[in-house]
């Protein structure tokens, strides 16, 4: 299938698109670099089957996008193009809701005009809160978001269910809650590239050992967790990319029936801040330079999935461990180095 993927020189995207076409897709990536690099595109090509298409566009530009779909005929949409600090939500909502709720209006509207079966939305754990229970299911309450990048994934997830409730809506949509994706395709061709000061972990993490950074703030140790430190789901990117080919293919083989579906995508077990700062240990043979330091304001102590939908209905779950993605996104730091930027 023609596949467009909104972001896809994004971190996520960019390793969905090499997902699809591995997989016998043809991915039509779509971005405007304002959250990743024009080299991403060329390192696509080369680790692509076939030639992926691309276009530099904002998908907050209803004529552009039209001309785009005009152009491309895609038969499926992934729309990944959003902003996702949470950090930086608080301090600048409006950017968050034009650009993650805008986006996203126009590209269900552009889906229907050019009649493309199937939509699959990045979502997020995040819609959970702070859980009454571990581990989260789909059917987990979502409670009041912690930030207005939570509230757009909220908000994003509200129209698709409105869409469906729609008397003539056809289309078909997957949603995934994604939980802590981290780590890089195993070439080091791609990875994570954050613009300044990283806000995730893992980032953080691989700029304090190659030097960018002096010292990882680990945010509070006085959690009730085993070792005090929170508990997250972390998941391989390419797991999750992989996640995303199985979404779009079951919403193709499932022809008849619409809806909209949603999917939590995580390993199903969490491992604590300290458990990912050793282990990066263990696979770089380094010693990370760390701190401890208070909690970050809107942090939930533990979450992580309850993936089982994923495994009965996709026939998904994760294949890579955590020490495999750390791994990969050191070997991706380092070559990230070597890059005349
Ligand atoms: C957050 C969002 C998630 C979003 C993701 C992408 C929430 C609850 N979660 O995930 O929805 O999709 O960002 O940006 O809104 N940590 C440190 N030191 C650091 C950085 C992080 O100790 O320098 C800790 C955090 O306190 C947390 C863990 O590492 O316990 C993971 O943090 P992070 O990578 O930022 O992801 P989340 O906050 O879980």
């Amino acid at each position: 299938m023609r596949i467009a993927v909104t972001g896809g020189a994004g971190f996520i995207g960019s390793h969905t698109v090499v997902a699809l076409a591995n997989a016998g897709h043809h991915p039509i990536i779509i971005d405007d670099f304002r959250n990743s690099k024009p080299f991403i595109v060329g390192r696509l090509e080369s680790l692509c089957k076939g030639k992926p298409s691309f276009h530099e566009a904002d998908c907050n530009d209803r004529d552009k996008m039209a001309g785009i779909f005009e152009k491309e005929q895609p038969e499926g949409i992934i729309h990944f193009a959003a902003y996702k600090a949470v950090g930086e939500s608080v301090r600048e909502p409006l950017k968050y809701y034009r650009n993650n709720v805008g986006s996203l209006l126009n590209v269900l509207e552009l889906q229907r005009q050019f009649g493309i079966p199937y939509f699959v939305f990045s979502s997020s754990c995040t819609v959970y809160g702070v859980p009454d229970e571990l581990p989260v299911t789909e059917t987990s309450p979502v409670k009041k978001a912690q930030s207005p990048y939570g509230f757009t994934k909220q908000v994003g997830e509200q129209i698709l269910f409105d869409l469906q409730k729609a008397a003539s809506e056809s289309a078909k949509s997957v949603i995934l809650r994604y939980f802590n994706p981290i780590g890089a395709h195993p070439s080091g061709l791609i990875g994570e590239l954050p613009l300044g000061e990283p806000e995730n972990l893992v980032p953080y993490i691989t700029q304090t050992a190659a030097g960018i950074r002096e010292q990882l703030t680990i945010f509070g140790k006085d959690y009730e967790t085993p070792d005090g430190t929170a508990i997250r789901d972390y998941i391989h990117v390419m797991d999750l990319a992989e996640a995303h080919v199985r979404a779009i293919d079951w919403l193709a083989e499932k022809r008849s029936e619409a809806g909209t579906e949603v999917f939590n995508l995580g390993a199903g077990s969490g491992s604590s801040v300290k458990e990912v700062v050793e282990t990066f240990e263990d696979v770089s043979g380094l010693k990370l330079n760390y701190r401890y330091g208070p909690r970050r304001p809107g942090d939930v102590p533990a979450i992580y999935a309850n993936a089982d939908k994923a495994l009965k209905i996709l026939g998904w779950a994760v294949q890579r461990k955590l020490s495999d993605a750390l791994r990969d996104a050191w070997n991706w730091q380092q070559q990230l180095q070597k890059l005349p930027v």
